[in-house]
């Protein structure tokens, strides 16, 4: 992820065409531009990240911004979303609690000439999105599994193969079927699980392994947490114990330690305790994992994506077109 990220950001330089933008704006009618930026909720640390990123970089360039949060409410945030309209927002960047929410919004935006950008997460059913910046979340649900992988012994960090044999019980876990990512993260994680399954390396004891019944509606850490503590109860009772779970998002790897801390399991990673992967790399997680207990996260530098978010922004405004690097990966329908 962080390579296709790096690579992303090869384009045209964020100073240089925004620059041009903000001079043409302020040299044509002396007027400031409008950014609308809806972050989808404050419980998660990423979003406040990519939220202040995403600010202070457009306010470098001489924009207004209004940021709103959104509280993982639909609601909430097509109101947001709508107040910026009525403010005058010129441009909106948007990364949407439910993908399938906001075509209302985005065509009232359309309709008074303003852009969208979708933020890390694809807008579906509308055809106002005018721009689309995220990962590769496909190659970040491959990372996963492959950690998971490593976790059991199965490869070493280099990629050979490792020691252990298997079989292995795991557990999966996606994330919230609303967010266009989450099948992504879960397909790109198959494709490393599937083989194994189906070769009997691992062994998904509770039989769940379809996306709907493992997502966890809106990233929900204690979601997570009772799906965790009902696959205890009703799987593994009877002695058998889960070694690795696929999680792929550390506030639901939290939720997923914490069940089975309660059902017993104790101590780190390397006297047994179940491997847990994760995404983000929030701070809670990031001490768990320094203390052994979770067995990895996702890092990815949100710093880049609020760059080529900004970048996309200022060439939309300057009346441009921004380059794309991949046409081919999303369709929102
Ligand atoms: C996804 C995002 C992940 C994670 C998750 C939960 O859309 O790609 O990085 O943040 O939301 O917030």
């Amino acid at each position: 992820a962080m390579a296709l990220t790096l690579a992303a950001c090869g384009g045209s330089g964020a100073g240089e065409t925004t620059d041009d933008a903000t001079n043409t704006a302020g040299g044509d009618s002396g007027e400031t531009f409008r950014v609308g930026v809806a972050m989808p909720t404050q419980t998660s640390e990423r979003w406040i990240a990519d939220g202040d990123a995403v600010k202070s970089q457009l306010e470098e360039l001489g924009y207004e911004v209004d940021l709103q949060f959104g509280n993982d409410d639909i609601p909430t945030q097509s109101q947001q979303i709508d107040q910026m309209i009525t403010n005058g927002a010129d441009l909106l960047i948007v990364a949407a609690i439910d993908g399938t929410a906001l075509a209302g919004q985005l065509q009232t935006a359309a309709d008074n000439g303003i852009a969208t950008i979708a933020y890390d997460r694809l807008i579906r059913d509308s055809e106002n999105v005018d721009f689309y910046v995220t990962f590769d979340n496909y190659q970040v649900g491959v990372q996963q599994a492959t950690s998971l992988l490593v976790g059991l012994g199965l490869l070493n960090e280099d990629g050979s193969e490792g020691d252990a044999t298997g079989p292995f019980n795991i557990e999966l876990f996606a994330g919230s079927p609303d967010d266009n990512n989450a099948g992504f993260f879960f397909n790109g994680a198959m494709s490393v699980l599937q083989p194994l399954i189906d070769d009997g390396t691992l062994v998904v004891t509770s039989g769940q392994t379809d996306f709907d019944t493992v997502a966890i509606l809106r990233w929900q850490q204690e979601t997570a947490q009772k799906r965790m503590e009902d696959l205890l109860t009703s799987t593994y009772s009877s002695g058998a114990k889960v070694q690795g779970v696929l999680s792929p998002y550390d506030g639901l790897s939290r939720g997923i330690i914490t069940a089975l801390q309660n059902a017993g399991y104790s101590g780190t990673t390397a006297d047994g305790f179940p491997i847990v992967t994760g995404q983000d790399a929030e701070i809670a997680s990031v001490k768990l994992i320094a203390d052994g207990v979770q067995f990895s996260t996702i890092f990815k530098d949100t710093r880049k994506l609020a760059t080529q978010a900004v970048t996309a922004a200022g060439e939309i405004l300057a009346g441009g077109e921004p380059t794309a690097n991949d046409t081919e990966t999303y369709d929102n329908g």
